[in-house]
């Protein structure tokens, strides 16, 4: 696993904008569009506002590009202003000047969860697989709605989310008692298929949940920790998330002595 940890917020976003910016231009150079994993939450916002800013200037072409979300909460209207089919039409689609028809978000409102779960997923192999899977992680070390037990080889299914996953995303509701109980969302196989994992983590809060994920155990307890499986996983960190890190001096001397050839 790759770690950069970097001064501040805005730092992470430049940083992890780049390698977005870099795939899709290799991608293209080989003559076709990438396939990018998305996520929701505050912690891809400054990621997605940079990359946006690279499109309206010119810089960046996403023509062809194609996403998918990691996950969406069971039950909640599509046009409901926190259901994540509004939250990526606002903050990836639109700004990154992204097809509608080439950005999918699992359904959560399917009679058949499970049939569109399977669908979704077979959705990402049709598409050649995600090239690029972004990610947050949440402080109890959940990536995607994989809570804490989720299983390794997990794939795209319906979850009962942590109590304390609903008390972290009440901000976005009127109430706590609004957000959904129940969520779908890819799972840890799933995201583990990725050809490559860029997971972003900003401030304090995900410290801890950081340093599981790439100090500690493989292990259910922290979800992310099934990173550590990743054949191309990059984090990028600012300084307070990664102010648990035991080895924060070797990650920073690694990035300062990059091998200069692949190998
Ligand atoms: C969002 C998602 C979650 C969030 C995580 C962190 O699609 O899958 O794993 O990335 O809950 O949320 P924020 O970024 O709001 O702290």
């Amino acid at each position: 696993m790759r770690v950069v940890i970097t001064d501040t917020s805005a730092h992470v976003a430049q940083f992890a904008a780049g390698i977005i910016a870099d795939e899709i231009a290799q991608r293209r150079a080989e003559g076709r569009a990438a396939v990018l994993g998305v996520a929701t939450g505050s912690s891809p916002l400054g990621t997605y506002a940079e990359l946006a800013a690279l499109v309206e200037s010119g810089e960046l072409d996403t023509t062809g590009v194609s996403a998918f979300a990691l996950d969406e909460y069971v039950g909640i209207a599509l046009d409901h202003p926190e259901s994540y089919h509004t939250v990526i039409d606002t903050t990836v689609t639109k700004p990154l000047a992204l097809d509608p028809a080439r950005v999918h978000v699992p359904d959560g409102l399917a009679d058949d969860l499970a049939a569109a779960c399977e669908a979704y997923d077979r959705a990402i192999v049709d598409a050649g697989g995600i090239d690029l899977q972004l990610l947050g992680i949440g402080a109890n070390g959940h990536i995607g709605f994989n809570e804490p037990t989720s299983s390794l080889s997990s794939r795209t299914r319906i979850k009962t989310l942590d109590p304390r996953t609903r008390e972290a995303n009440a901000r976005f509701f009127a109430s706590a008692d609004e957000v959904p109980v129940h969520c779908v969302t890819q799972g840890l196989g799933t995201i583990l298929d990725s050809r490559r994992a860029l997971l972003v983590a900003q401030g304090a809060g995900k410290a801890d949940a950081v340093a599981h994920m790439i100090e500690g155990p493989l292990a259910a307890i922290c979800p992310a920790s099934a990173l550590q499986l990743h054949r191309d996983a990059i984090v990028v960190l600012d300084r307070a998330a990664a102010s648990k890190l035991e080895l924060a001096d070797y990650y920073e001397y690694i990035e300062a002595n990059q091998p200069t050839q692949a190998g």
